[in-house]
C-alpha cells in the first residue's frame, strides 16, 4: 500500500482506467490542471468554482470531478458516444442501423456542447493553482458493469419490471437516494424480456437509439437519464410491451465514483465526496 505524497494526477486517472478496463483517457475526460504530492481528494459529481473555492480554503491537493470539464466537454466529448454502437449490437442491432441511430444522437449534442462555456471551471482551478481533473466514462463503465451483473444473476426474461425495480431499489446507492429507479414507460406487470442496460455510452442515446433498441427486441432499457423531448416521442411510439426504466442519475453515477475513491483510498489518497456522489457503506466483495 502507498501513502501520502506518492501520488499524482495521471496516477489518479490511470486508476480509473484500470478499473475501467481502458487504455487511454476518453475524450469524455481529462487532466485539466496536473499536480503530485496528493494526498487529499475532493469527489464531486459536478465541479464548479464554488467547490473549488471550497476545496481551496480547505486544503484539499486535487479536485476529482465526473462530469465533463474544459476539454472533456467540448464538441469531441462525442467521440465517447460512439461506444454505444458497440452495445446496440451485443443486442442484436445491425451495425449500420445502429450507426445511424447513434450518429443522429451525436449531431444534436455536438450542437449543444458547441455553444458551452467549456473552459469556465478550467480556467479558475489554473489561476489559483489547485490540480483538477474529470473523470467521466471510466467509473459510468463500472456502473454499467455492476448494473449488468445483477441483472444477470436476479433476473429473467420473465421476471416483471416491478421485479426489477425491487432489485435496482436494494443497491446502496438507489437505498439512500432521494429519487429512486422509476418505470416511465410499460406496465409493471410486463415481463422484462431481453434487458439493455444503456449507460456508459457518453450520455443517453435518447429517442434515435432507445427506439433502435425496442425495434430490435429488446423488451426492457435500463437508462440513468433521459430528455424530456425524447421520452415523450418514444412513449407515443413504444411497442406494446415495451419498458423504459430510469434508473436514477446521482445514484447510478455513484456506483462508479464510489468504486473508484475505494480503489483510491486503497493507494492512500484520503478521498471527501460532495456534489452529488451518495456515500455508502464499502462492499465487502469490491463489486
Ligand atoms: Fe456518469
Ligand atoms: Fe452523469
Amino acid at each position: 500500500m502507498e501513502f501520502g505524497g506518492v501520488m499524482d494526477t495521471d496516477r489518479v486517472m490511470g486508476v480509473a482506467l484500470e478499473q475501467a478496463g481502458l487504455e487511454a483517457v476518453p475524450a469524455d475526460s481529462g487532466i485539466h490542471v496536473p499536480g503530485a504530492g496528493l494526498k487529499k481528494a475532493l469527489f464531486g459529481v459536478d465541479i464548479d468554482v464554488g467547490e473549488l473555492l471550497y476545496a481551496r480554503d480547505s486544503g484539499y491537493d486535487v479536485v476529482v470531478a465526473h462530469h465533463p470539464l474544459g476539454s472533456g466537454s467540448s464538441p469531441q466529448f462525442t467521440d465517447v458516444m460512439w461506444r454505444q454502437v458497440d452495445q446496440m449490437v451485443e443486442e442484436g442491432v445491425a451495425e449500420p442501423v445502429a450507426r445511424a441511430a447513434v450518429a443522429q444522437r451525436v449531431g444534436s449534442r455536438h450542437r449543444l456542447r458547441h455553444m458551452a462555456n467549456y473552459n469556465r471551471v478550467t480556467d479558475t482551478a489554473r489561476l489559483i493553482g489547485l490540480p483538477l481533473l474529470n473523470i467521466h466514462l471510466p467509473p459510468d463503465i463500472v456502473s454499467r458493469r455492476y448494473v449488468k451483473r445483477l441483472v444477470a444473476e436476479n433476473i429473467s426474461e420473465e421476471t416483471t419490471v416491478g421485479g426489477l425495480l425491487e432489485v435496482l431499489n436494494a443497491i446502496p446507492e438507489m437505498a439512500r437516494s432521494l429519487v429512486k429507479p422509476e418505470q416511465w414507460i410499460g406496465d409493471p406487470d410486463n415481463p422484462v424480456g431481453r434487458v439493455a442496460v444503456a449507460m456508459a455510452g457518453g450520455t443517453n442515446g435518447g429517442y434515435p437509439v432507445y427506439s433502435t433498441y425496442f425495434e430490435a427486441g429488446v423488451g426492457t432499457i435500463l437508462s440513468m437519464h433521459i430528455d424530456e423531448g425524447d421520452y415523450q416521442r418514444l412513449r407515443t411510439e413504444a411497442p406494446a410491451g415495451c419498458n423504459l426504466v430510469v434508473t436514477g442519475h446521482m445514484p447510478s453515477d455513484s456506483i462508479g465514483i464510489n468504486r473508484l475513491i475505494w480503489r483510491l483510498e486503497d493507494e492512500g489518497l484520503a478521498c471527501q465526496r460532495t456534489s452529488g456522489i451518495i456515500d455508502v457503506p464499502r462492499s465487502q466483495n469490491g463489486v
